[in-house]
């Protein structure tokens, strides 16, 4: 994937003199204290990051801790103290007014936590705010305007006022202008933190699914670890106008960077965040369709594990057989194929733990992990899922129960 925005080493001091502070930033200086000493104050400081190519990157943190003053510094409505911004590799912080023009134009779009809605105009007339900018033909504005409209699902609503709409619908008009640009980029500013928490969900969701079929690079920013994890591919945690950790939902639960991030992520519900493989076992071994229960059974005792999966020469799993099933069948004169069990449970390897549960609840043998292109790439035990929901790493012992 390519880098879509990277920044480095971005700091944005406020106050009358801003780059004389950064030193004693440097030297440790806290922001409580820089304030009380200099009357300046820390937005960010030494912010390096990079965002790939239709990511998802969530920014985390407190009130006051620098989430705001760091997006805007993605389009420049904050310029930096220090540092650069670069987007699609062009380093806008330092380049003319022409360049950060056209970025913001055709580039990056924001959409904020109050709407920004203009209430005077219809909700056509919001979406087709940034194209008339841009001096589009009455007929072209209209025609992509309808089209964003239809996408965030307001098709109907278009001669409304914003005023006659609910929190929620109102959001997505504002997601409908952005969309409109046609831009890169997304910048989300707590978009849906002055929503209700059941349309907040609803809003999550269409999120998720819009990414999926525009492809658009989003910055996201939210103090709600829940929505940080459910969005975010990577997330980065601000404390103080730091980033203290950047990483993926996982690594951040897994390996929290400091206290600050532990307490933070106390009340995340794991089974939501972690997925089928973090939790799986790599199988050991393996039996083919082709091969005959001799073989199982020499697998299973090499092995020292009681069942086995059976897969095919694509790896595709076809069905898992017992010890006992395998010696019987050998005494029985039947073939592997006669004896193995197929009405196993197969989990995708992104299914969340959430989900797994129920599922090893309701059946005494593992659940076998597949990947895209139904491959067998691990499997899972009752005990495995628990040890996921609890511990740093389940015990990886490689073998069928
Ligand atoms: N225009 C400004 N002038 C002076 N100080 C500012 C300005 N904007 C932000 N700050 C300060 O920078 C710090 C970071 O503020 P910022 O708005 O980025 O926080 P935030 O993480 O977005 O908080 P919230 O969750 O409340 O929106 C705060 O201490 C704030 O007082
Ligand atoms: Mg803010």
């Amino acid at each position: 994937m390519t880098t879509q925005i990277k920044l480095e080493n971005v700091s944005k001091i406020f106050g009358s003199k801003p780059k004389s502070v950064i030193p004693m930033v440097k030297e440790g200086m806290s922001k409580d204290d820089i304030l009380a000493k200099t009357g300046h104050t820390v937005g960010v400081y030494n912010a390096s990051l990079e965002v790939k190519k239709g990511e998802v990157f969530v920014i985390m943190g407190l009130s006051g801790s620098g989430k705001s003053t760091l997006i805007r510094c993605f389009n420049l409505l904050n310029k930096p103290t220090t540092g650069s911004v670069y987007i699609d590799g062009e380093d806008i912080a330092n380049s003319g007014k022409s360049t950060l023009k056209k970025v913001r134009q055709e580039k990056i779009a924001m959409v904020f936590q109050h709407f920004g809605l203009f209430n005077h105009r219809t909700v056509l007339a919001n979406v087709e705010y940034g194209l008339e900018v841009r001096h589009y033909s009455r007929e072209e504005r209209r025609n992509i305007a309808m089209k964003n409209i239809e996408i965030v699902g307001l098709k109907g609503y278009e001669d409304k006022y914003p005023d006659e709409l609910s929190g929620g619908m109102q959001q997505r008009v504002g997601l409908a202008r952005a969309l409109a640009n046609d831009p890169d980029i997304l910048l989300m500013d707590e978009p849906f933190s002055a929503l209700d928490p059941l349309i907040r969900r609803e809003m999550q969701l269409e999120l998720l699914d819009i990414q999926e079929r525009l492809q658009k690079t989003i910055i996201f920013i939210t103090h709600d670890v829940n929505e940080a994890f459910k969005l975010g591919d990577r997330v980065a945690v601000m404390k103080d106008g730091h980033v203290v950790q950047i990483g993926t939902p996982e690594e951040i639960i897994e390996q929290p960077a400091n206290n600050y991030i532990s307490e933070f992520i106390k009340d995340i519900d794991r089974s939501k965040v972690i997925q089928a493989e973090h939790v799986m076992i790599k199988p050991n071994a393996l039996v083919s369709t082709k091969d005959g229960l001799n073989v199982a059974i020499k697998e299973m005792e090499e092995n020292n594990i009681s069942s086995v999966f059976v897969v095919d020469r694509k790896r595709e799993v076809k069905g898992l057989v017992t010890i006992d099933d395998a010696v019987k069948g050998i005494k029985e004169k039947k073939s592997l194929q006669d004896v193995m069990k197929t009405d196993i449970n197969i989990v995708k390897r992104d299914e969340y733990v959430s989900d797994l549960i129920p599922k090893t609840l309701e059946s005494s043998f593992p659940l076998a992990v597949v990947d895209e292109e139904e491959k067998l790439v691990g499997f899972i035990l009752r005990v495995h899922v628990l040890a996921g929901l609890i511990a740093d790493e389940p015990e990886k012992e490689g073998q069928v129960q």
